[in-house]
């Protein structure tokens, strides 16, 4: 069972969580099975671009992108190039480790 490692984020998970992962499932998925409360705006249907994560590990074992989450992505704040769209990134074989953006498009403006 692939394992999945939250980085320390300090409103959802301060001190960072290893959860296990079912093939198949959205890193999304996982996160709110664990009580990390990632936003998801549009409820998982790739409209929004709040369930940004940045994948420090493990990134090229994850279902490949498709063009509608990489028009979204376009749109997050602090896109690096191993973003994905949580809701959307399906998880395979491989560990993954998963840093969640501090701030999500919707939070930007309160950045201070
Ligand atoms: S929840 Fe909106 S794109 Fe993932």
């Amino acid at each position: 069972m692939p394992k999945i490692t939250f980085l320390p984020n300090a409103d959802l998970c301060p001190a960072g969580k290893t959860v296990e992962a079912n093939e198949g499932e959205t890193i999304l998925d996982v996160a709110l099975r664990n009580d990390i409360e990632i936003e998801h705006a549009c409820e998982m249907s790739c409209a929004c671009s709040t369930c940004h994560c940045i994948v420090r590990k493990g990134f090229d074992s994850l279902v490949p992108s498709d063009e509608q989450e990489d028009d979204m992505l376009d749109k997050a704040w602090g896109v690096e190039p191993h973003s994905r769209l949580s809701c959307q990134a399906r998880v395979t074989y491989d560990d993954l480790e998963v840093e969640i953006p501090r701030y999500s498009l919707n939070h930007a403006k309160e950045d201070h």
